[in-house]
Order: C-alpha cells, then structure tokens, then sequence
C-alpha cells in the first residue's frame, strides 16, 4: 500500500488474496489494512494537505501533474487493461475501450478545473455601514482531506472518479480500493507519484470494507468520505460520517427501468436493452435490470432480448472474442444465483439462461425472467449480475408508474421513435439520470449521481468537482 512516500504492509502484517474470477486461483495478495494503517494514512494526507509542496502547490502545478498522469495511464494502457481484467474477470476489449480511455479522459476533464475555480466579491448590506465601507468576497477551498471508498465493478474509473476531482481541487486523498479488484489502484498510486504528485497528496490503503473502509469512514480526520458501492453500505458510511459532520458523497445501487413504448423498430430497442444488462456482466450501477415493453411489440422484443442473451459468448476475459466474463466473485456469484432462485419460487417464467455456466471460475448465464409481478424481488432489488426481468406495460402512464414503483433513482432509459414522446416520458421518471434511445452514457462533462435511496450528491461535471469545495465568505470592514 502507499501511505505517504512509503510502499508499506499492514502493522498486522495480515495480507488478502487477490483472485482471477475467471479461474477462481490467487495471483498475488495486497495488505489487509486495519484501523491502524488507515489512521496512518489520513496522517500523512493531512500533513500532505497542510503542507508547502502540496498543500502549497500552485493550480496550475496541480493541473499540469494531473495531464502528466492521464498521459502515463495512457502510456501504460494496455498493461492497466490487462491488470484490470485479470482482477475483475470483464472482457479485455471492455477494459481496452471503456475503462482505461475513460480514466484517462476524466483525469484530463478534471486537470482543466485546476485553474478555473472562482469566487465571488458581494456588496453587503449592514445597519449602521454605508455603502463600500463593508466588503465581501466568497473563496472556494479544498473541502481538505478525502477519504474514498471504491467497489469493484470498474476499479480503475472509480479511483479517478475521486481521486482527480480530489487533487484538482487541492485535496489529499486515502484511496481504499475493494478488496476483490485492489490492483489497478496501486498502479495508479504509482504512477501518480511518477507524475510528480508530493508524497501523501494520493494515499491507497488495500483492506476489507468492515475493517479498513469502516475506520476510514469514521475517522475524525477526514473531511469528506466520497463512497461508491451499495445502499446498504452507504447508509453507514453516511451515519459514521454525520458523527464528525464529515461531508458526503455516495453513489448507491439501483434498478434502472428501460421503458420500450410501441412506436418502435424491435430490433434496435432489444439490442439497446440486452447490451443495458448484459455489459460488464450486469455488474454496473445503472444495469437496466427492469425492461417494461408495451404490450403490441412485446413478443418482439422478447424475441430480439432473447435470441441474443443465447447466442453471447461467455469466457474468460482474456480469451479473445468473449463477450460476457465471469461475476467478480464466487459471494456475487452466489447472491446472483440466489435470485435467479428467488425469482422462480416469486412464480417468474426463466426464458434464458438461469445458471452458472461451467465449474471454472465464477460465469453465469445471461438470463431472462418473464411473468415477474411488479412488487417481486428481482423487479425491486438490484441483483447485479447478467439478470433480466422482463415486464408488459399499457402506455406511457403505466410504465411511468413502474418505473417510480422503486426506492431506487440512479438510471433509467426511454426507446421511441418520437423524441416528443420519449422525453415526456424521461421528465416524469425519477431518477438522477435518463438516456434516450440508447445505453447509458458517461461524460466527463455530465454530471451523474442518484435519486431517492441512489445516493447524495454528484460526480462528474462541475457539479461533481464542486462536491470537493467548501465555500469560505471574507468580510471585511474598509472603513
Ligand atoms: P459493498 O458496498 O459492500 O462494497 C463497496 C465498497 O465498500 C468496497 O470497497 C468495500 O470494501 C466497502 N465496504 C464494505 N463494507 C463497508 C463498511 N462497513 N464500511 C466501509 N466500507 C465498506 O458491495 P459488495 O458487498 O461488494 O456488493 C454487494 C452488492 O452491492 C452488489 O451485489 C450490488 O448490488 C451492490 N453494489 C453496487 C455498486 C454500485 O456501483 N452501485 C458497486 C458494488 C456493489
Ligand atoms: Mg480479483
């Protein structure tokens, strides 16, 4: 782990095995990080914080450092693909085209913002003052120091969704990657010290969630916890963070509706809803888990989802022409086996897939669920793996009603060939974001965050580096 300038073990000197899913074997192990470790950490961010070369550090210093780094990611790309998906199983290409260009793109949004922060000067009003003998201006700060706790669906891309708004606004940073995918983290811990960050402004502490996450959520001496995993997770980071008023941001699960109205070609929405669910083998926090497709193109569409969740090609994610790779883990293996099982006894009708698929390594199916009442668990929970429930709807009102029928907001998705339609549609539904007639889409630019039990807050966009500011007001009396 790196805590401060030091690559260092546990104090405990316990260590986790890191596993290839696609093989189930151990390729290496990382610490396993305690209370203590994690308290070392935040230390050295706050002294990296407080101090001349990083604490002191120009915006344009930070700007520069944060494109060397997006430069070495990008140097080292095809080396942090592959680490990437022998950690979490994805196909090779999804790390290739997906992971690694959009860390690097992200890294060099958020160098822009470096440079670009701004406060405002205010004309107060105070009795007894008259005019310009009271000043105002507001300044934005670093919030201070960020504690990040990651999950491991996109390791590499949820590192720099934290770690670069952080260093762009003058943060300094404990990173704790999840303990199934810890590798690209130190990587980029690396090569962050390679792009000439100051010791102690990037800190990654490898370790389990209820040990080491826990302690760093609750730690005093962080400023802010930014938290990207499940709701029920996140519901006690954000309790542990209130204790010291710890600022918060998290990124909760969801169960993001896809609403096909009847307007369009069956072809093109069965694609758009298999690629929803099936991408990253459904583990993704806006999978389109629940596909509501209005009665007349309904057979079609099932027909189209169907036809082409039988035909994926399932293997390992270094083998080259895989589609689907294996679940990060035997647990999320066996939690996705086990709703496929729920489901069944909730009376759903299994129309593809539905196991796992060999006895090497962690894969599963892609499956579809037809008949599931609205209420049942797979059409409410989120599942997180290749598993789709498939619904029937009456018209825009219905499946709007549907689709708000969740605790959930993240995500969600309109097919119609009426753009007029399509966006009624997306206006009503709530959830933090909405594609229409397509996936989902990632900009840097475009801020992403949840609704309802999806989370607080956002990432990306100015929003999202605004969430590393605190907002000081200086007044001053002129007279
Ligand atoms: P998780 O929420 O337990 O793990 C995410 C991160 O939180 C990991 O770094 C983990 O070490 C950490 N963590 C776990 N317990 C903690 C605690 N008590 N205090 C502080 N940090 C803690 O997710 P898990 O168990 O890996 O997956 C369970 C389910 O969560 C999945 O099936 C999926 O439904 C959901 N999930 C959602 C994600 C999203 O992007 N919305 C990402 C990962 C999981
Ligand atoms: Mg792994």
């Amino acid at each position: 782990m790196l805590i401060g300038a030091d690559w260092c073990d546990a104090a405990s000197g316990r260590r986790l095995e890191v596993r290839d899913p696609a093989t189930a074997e151990v390729v290496t192990t990382v610490p396993a990080a305690g209370a203590e470790d994690v308290d070392r950490a935040v230390k050295a961010a706050r002294t990296a914080f407080e101090g001349r070369e990083w604490g002191g550090a120009r915006p344009v210093d930070r700007e520069r450092w944060l494109l060397k780094l997006a430069d070495l990611i990008e140097t080292h790309a095809a080396e942090i693909a592959e680490i990437e998906t022998i950690d979490n199983g994805k196909p090779l290409v999804i790390s290739q085209r997906v992971d690694v260009p959009s860390a690097v793109d992200f890294v060099r949004y958020c160098a822009g913002w470096a440079t670009k922060i701004e406060g405002t000067t205010v004309e107060p009003s105070l009795p007894g003052f008259r005019k310009n003998e009271f000043f105002a201006y507001t300044r934005r700060e670093p919030v201070g120091v960020v504690g990040a706790i990651i999950p491991w669906n996109f390791p590499l891309l949820m590192a720099v969704w934290k770690v670069a708004p952080a260093l762009a606004a003058g943060c300094a940073i404990v990173l704790k990657p999840a303990e199934d995918t810890p590798l690209t983290a130190l990587r980029l811990a690396e090569l962050a010290l390679e792009a000439g960050f100051p010791a102690g402004a990037v800190n990654v502490v490898t370790g389990e969630g209820p040990s080491a996450g826990a302690a760093l959520a609750a730690h005093a001496g962080i400023d802010k916890v930014a938290f990207t995993g499940s709701t029920a997770v996140g519901k006690r980071i954000g309790q542990a963070a209130l204790e010291n008023m710890t600022r918060i941001s998290l990124e909760l699960g969801g169960k993001s509706p896809v609403i096909v109205l009847d307007d369009v070609d069956p072809a093109v929405a069965a694609s758009g809803a298999a690629n929803a669910i099936f991408f990253n083998s459904g583990q993704v926090c806006v999978a389109g888990s629940r596909l509501y497709v209005q009665r007349k193109v309904y057979d079609a569409v099932l027909d189209g989802v169907s036809t082409i969740a039988g035909k994926m090609r399932i293997g390992p994610g270094l083998e080259k022409g895989t589609q689907l790779g294996p679940l990060v883990s035997e647990r999320q293996l066996d939690r996705v086996a086990g709703y496929v099982r729920t489901g069944l006894e909730e009376g759903a009708t299994l129309v593809a897939g539905g196991s796992r698929h060999g006895t090497r390594g962690w894969f599963h199916q892609p499956t579809i669920l037809t008949g599931a009442a609205a209420s049942a668990r797979v059409a409410q929970e989120e599942i997180f793996g290749p598993v789709l429930a498939i619904i029937a709807h009456d018209g825009d009102d219905d499946a709007v009603a549907i689709a708000n029928n969740s605790v959930y907001g993240l995500s969600g998705a309109v097919f119609s060939k009426s753009i007029e339609r399509a966006r009624a549609v997306a206006d009503r539904v709530r959830t933090g974001t909405i594609s229409v007639n397509g996936g989902s889409f990632f900009s840097p630019a475009v801020p992403f965050g949840g609704y309802k039990q999806s989370g607080i807050g956002r990432e990306m966009g100015k929003l999202g580096f605004e969430e590393y500011l605190e907002v000081k007001s200086v007044a001053e009396g002129v007279k």
